[in-house]
C-alpha cells in the first residue's frame, strides 16, 4: 500500500514534521469541508436539519466508530470526551454498599484517575500495572477502568485476564481506548468487555469534542444511568414528564450533541476506515522499530516498549532536559511532546515519512550533542 500517497490528504504535513499522532493526529482537509458543510446546513436547512440528521448523529457516527472497534450497531454513542462518557457509566452505579472498589493501573489517564478519586462512595485501589490490576481483583470490586495502551509510555495492557477475573467475581471492565482506536487493532465484542470508551482527537484523527462510549448489548437494556437526558428518553419528543429509558446505548445519551465536532470527526474515521486499523497496525509497527533502530544506533535511551506485542504507537526517548528539547524540536519544525518523567514521545502515523524519521532523529542527535536546547533550560510542561 503506498501510504505517502495519503499525504496530501493532511495539509499540515507540507509545513511541519507532525509527529504528535499521539495527542492530537494530523487534520484531514475534509473535515473542512464537512464544517462548511454543517454551516450550510444550519444556514439553508435551520431547525429542518434536526431531522435530517444532526439529532441522530450520536447513534449514526457512534455507529461509525462502532465499525472501527468491533462493535455492533447500535452500542456505541457519542460524548463529548472520555470523561464525561466515564461519568455516564459510573452513574449506573450510585449506592454501590459494600462493592465499593474501583481497580486501576497507577499510569490510567489523570482525568479518569480524578473522576474516581473524587467519588465519596467508592474506594479507589490504583495498582503497579496490569498483572496487578489482576491481583486486585475480588468480591468488593465494582468497576475496574483501564487504558488499553497506557498514555505515557505508549505499553499496550493486558486485558483478556483482567476482564476474565473481573467477570469471574461480578465486576465491570471499562475499557479506554484513547490511545489504541485507529492505530492498534482490537475487537470490543471479542474482548467482552462491559463498557469501552475513547474519543477522536488522537490516531483516529476526528479532532477535538467528538468522545465515545460503546456498551455491551445485553448489559444496556439492564443498566439505568443516573446521569441522563432527553435524548436518553424513550420518545424526547413527547416532553413527557417521567423518565422511561429508550433501548440500547441511546439511553446513556444526555442533552443537545455536539453537532459540529460529529461533522468534523467523520472525516477521520472515513480515512481510518478506508486505509484499515490492520494495515495501520503493520505500517506502524515498521515506523517504530525504524525509530527505535535509529535512536539506539544514535545512543538515546528508549522508555517504551521494544517488543511489538506490548507497543502501541508511540516511541518514548529520553534526553537530557525534555522540555528543553522538546522546545528545541519544535523550533526547528518537528512537533512532539513529552511527558514529566517519561521522556519525548515520538508517535508516527501511516501517512509519517521514513524520511521524516531519519531527519527527526538526526536533529535530535545535534540538538543534544551541541547543546543548543541549553537555551531553553526551564521550559514547562504544555499540551
Ligand atoms: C488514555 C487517555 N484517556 C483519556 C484521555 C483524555 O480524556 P478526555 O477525553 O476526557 O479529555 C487521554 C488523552 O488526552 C488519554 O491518553
Amino acid at each position: 500500500m503506498d501510504f505517502l500517497a495519503y499525504r496530501d490528504r493532511f495539509p499540515i504535513l507540507r509545513d511541519c514534521t507532525y509527529l504528535i499522532n499521539h495527542s492530537l493526529a494530523a487534520m484531514p482537509a475534509k473535515a473542512e469541508d464537512r464544517l462548511l458543510e454543517y454551516a450550510r446546513m444550519w444556514r439553508e436547512r435551520g431547525i429542518r436539519a434536526w431531522g435530517e440528521g444532526w439529532w441522530d448523529m450520536p447513534i449514526t457516527v457512534g455507529d461509525q466508530v462502532g465499525r472501527i472497534i468491533g462493535a455492533r450497531p447500535g452500542s456505541t454513542v457519542m460524548h463529548q470526551n472520555v470523561t464525561v462518557a466515564e461519568e455516564i457509566v459510573l452513574s449506573c452505579f450510585r449506592r454501590p454498599g459494600a462493592r465499593n472498589r474501583v481497580v486501576y493501573e497507577d499510569a490510567n489517564f489523570p482525568s479518569v484517575r480524578y473522576l474516581y478519586q473524587a467519588q465519596p462512595d467508592l474506594e479507589v485501589v490504583a495498582v503497579e500495572d496490569d498483572a496487578a490490576v489482576v491481583e486486585a481483583i475480588d468480591e468488593r470490586t465494582l468497576l475496574v477502568p483501564i487504558s488499553h495502551v497506557l498514555f505515557k509510555n505508549g505499553e499496550i495492557q493486558d486485558v483478556e485476564p483482567i476482564v476474565r477475573r473481573a467477570h469471574e467475581v461480578g465486576a465491570h471492565v471499562v475499557l479506554d481506548c484513547y490511545q489504541s482506536a485507529g492505530v492498534v487493532p482490537f475487537d470490543v465484542t471479542t474482548l467482552e468487555v462491559d463498557f469501552a470508551v475513547g474519543g477522536s482527537v488522537k490516531w483516529l484523527c476526528g479532532g477535538p469534542g467528538a468522545g465515545w462510549l460503546y456498551v455491551r448489548p445485553d448489559l444496556a437494556e439492564r443498566l439505568e444511568p443516573t446521569f441522563v437526558g432527553w435524548q436518553g428518553h424513550a420518545r424526547p419528543f413527547a416532553f413527557e414528564p417521567e423518565l422511561e429509558y429508550a433501548s440500547g446505548a441511546s439511553r446513556f445519551l444526555t442533552g443537545t450533541p455536539n453537532v459540529p465536532a460529529l461533522y468534523a470527526a467523520t472525516a477521520g474515521y472515513d480515512v481510518i476506515e478506508e486505509v484499515g486499523v490492520q494495515r495501520i497496525r503493520e505500517r506502524s509497527l515498521a515506523l517504530t522499530q525504524l525509530l527505535i533502530d535509529l535512536l539506539d544506533e544514535a545512543g538515546f535511551e528508549i522508555g517504551s516498549p521494544r517488543d511489538p506485542a506490548r507497543r502501541g504507537g508511540t516511541v518514548l526517548v529520553q534526553t537530557p532536559d525534555d522540555a528543553a528539547v522538546h522546545r528545541e524540536l519544535g523550533e526547528r519544525g518537528i512537533i512532539c511532546d513529552f511527558r514529566p518523567g517519561a521522556g519525548i514521545r515520538l508517535g508516527p502515523h501511516f501517512y509519517n515519512s521514513e524520511d521524516e524519521l531519519r531527519q527527526t532523529v538526526e536533529q535530535l542527535t545535534e540538538i543534544v550533542e551541541s547543546g543548543a536546547y541549553e537555551r531553553h533550560a526551564g521550559s514547562a510542561a504544555r499540551f
